[in-house]
């Protein structure tokens, strides 16, 4: 904390441009979804939202205008963060449409449902007679992807949950949703991924530099994705310079 205001007050000192964080609107996505199958039962996964929750807060602190965009989460919301709750894909997908053309970044580690009922049943489903039930899963949207796929899209920063072959699933995901950036998670690790307090992710971004991050806290390890963003968004801003 003292070293970035060290470093701020030098870099204002020399007439060197701020952080490109700051005053930058920033959506991050965090938690599981909840795809719902009857009213009293859903399909949902492991994520608690700590992960998601530690960018929003990490982006926040450099200055950022930051909202989340959040399923149900096991964590505490962080303080002064404008927040949406929402629940299935379908709805996080509406809620991240409405804002993105505000967003200057958006970092999507929410853990969005694949697959979700093709309808869910009004009345509670009951066993019957049944040795089985078979459910029918149609696709969600794929919220990173129409990001990508958008004219007018902001910096963006995917996550890839991998169990096997990791660094090959998340360079695909990078290139086929379009993103500038992808944080790929081995979740079989131990220490990364789902609900504990660390995480190790190597970050892949599209102009090919790489950066293997070592087993670390959740905040640090946001402080070393918003490093990269803020590398980029600085190259951008450059560029954009007359
Ligand atoms: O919340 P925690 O308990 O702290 O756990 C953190 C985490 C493991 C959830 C997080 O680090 C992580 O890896 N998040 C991504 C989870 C995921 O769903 O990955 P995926 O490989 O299935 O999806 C790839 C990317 O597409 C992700 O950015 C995801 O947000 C996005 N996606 C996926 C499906 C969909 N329908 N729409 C999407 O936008």
């Amino acid at each position: 904390m003292i070293a970035r205001k060290a470093k701020a007050l030098a870099r204002s000192r020399r007439g060197i441009a701020p952080p490109a964080l700051k005053s930058s609107v920033v959506i991050v996505t965090a938690g599981p979804t909840v795809e719902d199958i009857d009213p009293v039962r859903f399909l949902s996964n492991r994520s608690t939202g700590r992960m998601g929750v530690a960018l929003a807060a990490v982006a926040a602190k450099r200055g950022a205008r930051v909202i989340l965009i959040h399923g149900p989460l096991q964590v505490p919301l962080p303080r002064g963060i404008p927040a949406l709750l929402t629940r299935s894909a379908r709805e996080m997908y509406r809620s991240v449409m409405r804002l993105a053309d505000h967003a200057d970044v958006a970092i999507l580690c929410a853990a969005v449902a694949d697959f979700a009922p093709a309808r869910k049943a009004p009345r509670k489903l009951k066993k019957g007679g049944r040795a089985e039930l078979v459910l029918r899963l149609v696709r969600t949207p794929d919220i990173l992807a129409a990001l990508g796929a958008r004219k007018r899209k902001p910096l963006l920063v995917g996550f890839a949950a991998e169990t096997d072959d990791v660094a090959r699933h998340a360079k695909d995901k990078l290139a086929r949703k379009n993103c500038d950036m992808i944080c790929a998670n081995p979740v079989l690790e131990k220490g990364s991924g789902f609900a504990g307090r660390t995480n190790r992710v190597t970050i892949y971004r599209r102009d090919g530099n790489t950066r293997k991050l070592p087993l670390l806290g959740k905040t640090a390890v946001a402080g070393r994705i918003l490093d990269e963003v803020e590398d980029l968004l600085s190259r951008k801003n450059r560029r954009r310079r007359p």
